[in-house]
This record gives structure tokens, C-alpha cells and sequence, in this order.
């Protein structure tokens, strides 16, 4: 039997609140002052928690621009799901204003998931990764040589990841993974490639992550952080059918995102409700797919569903 998806009930245009949240950010005369003030409010407050946004950014422009060319593939057209709005930046992620804020928004959003504690950004953000890896460790098996960091961003993830993994095989008396970051964003990629200056992470590969053109069996961990709920179903189906065709039969998915049955999620105010519908173009169709079902039909088993912190949800499984 199919099991019940809950999405909150915010997120469902079909109806109530819903319909009128969405409704009400269709005005652009009403929705760009919304973006502005929520901008101004994110970068204030992460500037007060120890996140230094602006300066970061004018530094990592300065560092990324000439590496540009190097991470690019020339003719790679993206899907046209890809080269829409997110994240109230009016070209998306194909973009040097999102690429040089996506580390400290990521590191905001690490800052967000604890409110009552004071963290520094490093240590939410390694405490949320390390959660995640907690989750996958026990499927992984033998030896992990090959791992894909499927829209790595500008790899905050893959760093973590790989970090992770030089501990563990370490410990293990193996020799380190070879490691790689892929997203269809050349901004981030560059920004992705600077930002790594201890060189942990072996190459950054600007592709689609449904369209890889890696070889059939060759991973043994792939990662998918935060990337699900930017895409449209059939987006997600897509890739998860490609994770599983690049994987070797017993390697592992670990895949995060928010988890819609979240007591946070479902009990998102309002304000706070309208702006993530009107920056997430996909974020519906995230919240009613039944993700289990997906990852079965796709071929993956052993699902391991776990809540890694109080809003999002790690799923691992295997091939
Ligand atoms: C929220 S970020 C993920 C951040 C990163 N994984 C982390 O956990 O810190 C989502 C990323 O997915 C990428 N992305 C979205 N659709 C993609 C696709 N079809 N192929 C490759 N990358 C994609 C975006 O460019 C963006 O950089």
C-alpha cells in the first residue's frame, strides 16, 4: 500500500492557505519588496551570528572569476526547469550573486535549525553533516573509492564529505576516496573550487546530475544534500535513476532534504511559509512525492529513513 505523503498544508495551491500564498507572491509588485526586506533580514542577522556575508562575497568574486572558464563545459545547455528563479536571485543558480552568497546561506541555514542554542557557523554546519554521515556509515561496505557529490554547490557538502571520509578510512587503514563535486552551475562550481584550499576534493564536474556521462558501476557513494527540493518530479525520478546506474551493485545513496512531515515544516508561519513557496518553484511537487517509493522504484533497497535534526529528514539506501 502507497503510503499517505503529508505536505503542509501551506504548500498545496490547490487550496486554503495555500491558494492564497500563491496567489498573493504571483503579484511581482508585491513579491519584490517581500524578497528585498527577507534579503536585508537574512543578511543582518547572519552578519550578527558570525557570518561575514557581504565581505565573503566581494572576496570569493575576486577569487572565482578567473577560474571560470576552467570548470566549465563550453556548450552544456541546461534543462529549462534549471534557468528559472530560485532563492529570489532573478537568474537562479546561474549566477555570480548566488554562487558568492550560497556559503554563508548554507551556513545561515545550518545557524536556523538550533535557535535556542549559540553555535558558531562551523559547528552547526558540522554538526548537521556529521548527522547525515551518521545515517549512511552503517550500509557502506568494503573499501569507498569513488564517491559523487551530486549538486555539490559550492561544496560545502562534498568538504564535509570528504573530510568524513579521510577520518574513516584512516581509521580503517585504507587509502582516501577519491572524491568529486558535480553541479550544473559553473558559478558555483568556481566558487566551489577556490573555496577548497586544502585540495580535499579531486575534481569539480560541471554536468547535469541526469546526465552525467560518468561510466555505468562506477561509484560507490553517491551524495544528494539539499537538492531534491529544486527539482521537479520528473527531475527527481531522473536522477535518482542515473545515481542508480553509475552506482556498483552494493554502493549507497545518502540523500537530505526537508523533511515535509517535520513538526517545524508543518507548523511554518505564515510569512515565513510564503516566502520559501515564492523562492522554491519546486517545493509542491517535493512535498507530495512519496520519496520511499521513488527511491524503490528507481531500484534502490535497505532504506535507512532517519530524521537528522528537527526539519529535515536523511534517507540512505543501497543499489
Ligand atoms: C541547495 S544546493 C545544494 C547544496 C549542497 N549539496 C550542500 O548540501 O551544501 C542545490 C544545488 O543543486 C544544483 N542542481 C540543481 N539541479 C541540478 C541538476 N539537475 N544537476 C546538477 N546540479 C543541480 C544547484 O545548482 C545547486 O547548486
Amino acid at each position: 500500500m502507497k503510503a499517505v505523503v503529508r505536505q503542509p498544508q501551506w504548500a498545496d495551491s490547490s487550496q486554503g492557505l495555500g491558494r492564497w500564498i500563491e496567489r498573493l507572491i504571483s503579484i511581482g509588485l508585491l513579491r519584490r519588496p517581500l524578497f528585498f526586506q527577507a534579503r536585508q533580514l537574512i543578511i543582518r542577522t547572519a552578519e550578527r551570528n558570525g557570518i561575514p556575508w557581504r565581505a565573503r562575497r566581494t572576496m570569493l568574486r575576486q577569487m572565482a572569476g578567473p577560474v571560470l572558464s576552467d570548470v566549465t563545459t563550453p556548450g552544456l545547455v541546461p534543462p529549462d526547469y534549471y534557468r528559472v528563479r530560485f532563492h529570489a536571485y532573478e537568474q537562479g543558480n546561474l549566477c555570480w550573486q548566488a554562487a558568492t552568497e550560497a556559503e554563508q546561506a548554507t551556513d545561515a541555514m545550518a545557524l536556523r535549525i538550533w535557535p535556542a542554542e549559540t553555535l558558531s557557523p562551523l559547528t552547526a554546519q558540522t554538526r548537521l553533516r556529521d548527522a547525515i554521515h551518521q545515517v549512511v556509515d552503517p550500509l557502506l561496505s568494503g573499501p569507498v573509492q569513488r564517491v559523487l557529490d551530486l549538486g555539490c554547490s559550492v561544496g560545502v557538502s562534498t568538504q564535509h564529505l570528504s573530510r568524513w571520509l579521510r577520518l574513516r578510512a584512516q581509521a580503517r587503514h585504507e587509502s582516501p576516496a577519491c572524491i568529486q563535486g558535480l553541479d550544473l552551475s559553473p558559478e558555483m562550481l568556481a566558487v566551489a573550487r577556490v573555496r577548497d584550499s586544502e585540495g580535499i576534493v579531486d575534481s569539480w564536474l560541471h554536468a547535469a546530475a541526469e546526465n552525467t556521462g560518468l561510466e555505468d558501476c562506477s561509484v560507490d557513494l553517491i551524495s544528494l544534500q539539499f537538492v531534491c527540493h529544486e527539482l521537479p518530479q520528473n527531475a527527481i525520478h531522473a536522477v535518482l535513476a542515473e545515481a542508480f546506474r553509475l552506482l556498483r551493485p552494493g554502493g549507497a545513496l545518502v540523500m537530505v532534504d526537508q523533511d515535509p512531515a517535520s513538526s517545524v515544516l508543518q507548523r511554518l508561519p505564515v510569512a515565513v511559509a510564503t516566502l520559501l513557496k515564492s523562492t522554491e518553484p519546486y517545493i509542491e511537487q517535493y512535498f507530495s512525492l512519496d520519496m520511499a517509493d521513488a527511491l524503490h522504484s528507481a531500484g534502490f533497497r535497505n532504506l535507512r529513513i532517519e530524521a537528522c535534526d528537527p526539519r529535515h529528514r536523511v534517507i540512505a539506501c543501497l543499489r
